[in-house]
């Protein structure tokens, strides 16, 4: 079963706890954290303490996806992450990709790169093999809310062979845009975890999450 990963971004932040309660009462895989320096995207939102905070309050699964220009310099400071996923737009060769994969998965933590709607995914090739997972942007990152674009269906199901050709067992996530509607094509799709915020957020938590299953 597909899992299902809601993004804090669009927790309602006065009642973050009560929130976080009805995560796991409905029995949510992960929780997706995001990351943005106001710089990689034009948002500004989360560093560590409230990282810590939530992971002491929820004990789901932290993703933590960065939207940041320098993932070197601020990657450890979300140590308590289970999975680090960082953008494959913000190096400029592969090189220093493959130093950071290696530098996350030293610390024990899953390493994960993801990709823009305009980055292609032949790009990742020699990536794959070291990767835990691959995160496909459904739209521009930065912001939740946006509407769902369907070139990324096309980019899972060739991420989807492409990890059959070369036998490998990386995680397929998908983020932006995910209501009851996309999220039946992602399942179709046949990726492995979707990240939903305004979705899960705007209404009932409990309803929302068993519809997207
Ligand atoms: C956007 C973030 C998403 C965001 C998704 O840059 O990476 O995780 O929360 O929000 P929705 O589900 O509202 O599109
Ligand atoms: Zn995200």
């Amino acid at each position: 079963m597909i899992k299902i990963a809601p993004s804090v971004l669009s927790a309602d932040f006065i009642n973050l706890k009560e929130q976080l309660d009805l995560l796991i009462k409905a029995k949510a895989d992960w929780i997706h954290f995001d990351v943005m320096d106001g710089h990689f995207v034009p948002n500004l939102t989360f560093g560590p303490k409230i990282l810590s905070d939530i992971k002491n309050a929820c004990p789901l699964v932290m993703d933590v996806h960065i939207m940041v220009d320098n993932p070197d310099s601020v990657y450890a400071w979300f140590e308590q992450a289970d999975i680090i996923t960082f953008h494959y737009e913000a190096f400029t060769d592969d090189d220093d990709r493959l130093k950071m994969i290696k530098k996350i998965k030293n610390k024990k933590i899953k390493a994960g790169i993801s990709i823009k709607p305009d980055t292609d995914i032949s790009v990742l090739r020699s990536l794959l093999r070291d990767l835990d997972l691959v995160l496909i942007m459904s739209v521009e990152p930065g912001f939740g809310g946006q509407s769902f674009m369907p070139e990324a269906l096309n980019k899972i199901k060739r991420l989807v062979d492409l990890r059959e050709k070369m036998k490998l067992d990386f995680l397929i996530e998908v983020d932006g845009g995910i209501n009851q509607k996309t999220a039946l094509l992602v399942k179709e799709a046949k990726a492995d975890v979707l990240v939903a915020g305004s979705y899960i957020f705007n209404g009932d938590i409990l309803t929302n999450i068993a519809n997207l299953r």
